[in-house]
């Protein structure tokens, strides 16, 4: 058994490890990242945290968002969210290539680094030179004693307790939903909103840990999957749109705790490369809700059917017509398209835990991986 310093301080809560204990707690991860930051009846997303000014918010005319790992990842989500409800053109950087680039930043751009440690060497780096650079500094991050708390001008914390496993999960969903809200309110400030459409975004986002819920309900489909497919040497995880940052999330969270390799790519790529690995012995993870590219990935689940690759098709549930398609399924619940990256992560990173588990893998503890990395 793994021994961990905290465990004096925080337990398993009754689960197996904390990898599990953290995906179940999902559900308040996502209540307690709205809690006082939206007021139903007004419409409105209050961020009493939020370090700038409405006047400031109509200035700014460009957002990068930064991070390592799963954060990054954070952020590719997070560009989706500005771009189409706050209408400003927005940029994902991985932090550890920004520090030594020679970006062009000014005080019209907005810089949001997320990281759950607030401790990432290549973060907190990148954050410095934004700051010597003029730029308008956000932190979302977990712990307020951290120094990207200090070094940005202000934080949005996610308030979910620590996380102990060292692959994120939590706290994903918990920058997601965080960067869900700052969407929603850049949009609010820069009068790209009507009350209405953000009465019903904030509604969506009021019904997700419900949604959640219901998927953590029983997990038992999920260690017949693993039986099945932790054989497998190598996993293609393919999404578009908002949901091509899921695919490498998903396959990210493979990776770190089975030690399968696995890429995460967005669909339309498929035909410039991975399309030739594909065979019998090659899995692919296909995420296909009902959304406006929904046609498109099921022509891709068809191109890997044709070519013998055994497809896991995460589908909206009631789809019965691309389920006939795939070889196995993993069902979302009917949802708006918006809500689909934070309920797709779910089975993804209960996919990723019962694999690992059925490879005998160690979970919370992965080789050769820091829960936060604080040197170069
Ligand atoms: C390490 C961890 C990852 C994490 C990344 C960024 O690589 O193993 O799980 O996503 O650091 O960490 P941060 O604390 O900045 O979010």
């Amino acid at each position: 058994r793994t021994v961990f310093p905290q465990d004096a301080l925080v337990d398993r809560g009754g689960y197996r490890h904390f990898m599990l204990k953290e995906i179940m707690e999902q559900p308040q991860v996502v209540a307690g990242a709205l809690r006082g930051r939206v007021n139903f009846d007004a419409g409105r997303v209050e961020l009493p945290d939020f370090p700038f000014l409405e006047d400031e918010i109509r200035d700014f005319r460009r957002v990068v968002l930064t991070g390592c790992g799963t954060s990054l990842h954070a952020a590719h989500v997070g560009r989706y969210l500005i771009e189409r409800f706050a209408g400003l053109p927005a940029e994902v950087e991985s932090a550890s290539e920004y520090r030594y680039r020679e970006p062009f930043l000014d005080s019209d751009t907005l810089v949001v680094a997320i990281s759950q440690s607030g401790e990432t060497a290549d973060t907190i780096a990148a954050m410095q030179d934004a700051k010597e650079r003029g730029a308008r500094l956000l932190s979302i991050c977990n712990s307020e004693e951290s120094q990207a708390a200090r070094l940005a001008d202000g934080s949005l914390y996610m308030g979910c307790g620590m996380e102990i496993g060292v692959a994120s999960t939590k706290t994903f969903i918990a920058s997601v939903t965080i960067l869900f809200l700052l969407g929603i309110y850049l949009g609010q400030a820069r009068a790209r909103l009507s009350p209405e459409v953000r009465r019903d975004l904030i509604a969506d986002l009021a019904s997700t840990p419900r949604l959640i819920g219901e998927m953590l309900a029983d997990v038992s489909q999920y260690k017949v999957l693993a039986q099945k497919f932790s054989g497998y040497n190598s996993f293609l995880y393919l999404g578009r749109g908002i949901n091509s940052a899921i695919a490498l999330e998903g396959a990210l969270k493979l990776k770190e705790v089975s030690y399968i390799h696995a890429e995460g790519y967005p669909a339309g790529e498929m035909k410039h490369g991975p399309i030739a690995l594909i065979d019998r012995n090659m899995a692919t993870l296909a995420l296909a809700p009902r959304d406006r590219l929904y046609d498109k990935m099921a022509g891709n689940i068809k191109e890997v059917k044709a070519r013998r690759g055994i497809v896991l098709g995460v589908l909206t549930e009631g789809d019965t017509e691309l389920a006939a398609e795939v070889d196995d399924t993993l069902f979302l619940p009917t949802a708006p398209e918006h809500l689909y990256p934070l309920l797709a992560t779910v089975p993804l990173q209960l996919l990723a835990y019962y694999i690992a588990l059925d490879r005998g893998c160690d979970v919370d503890q992965p080789r050769n991986l820091a829960k936060s990395v604080t040197v170069e």
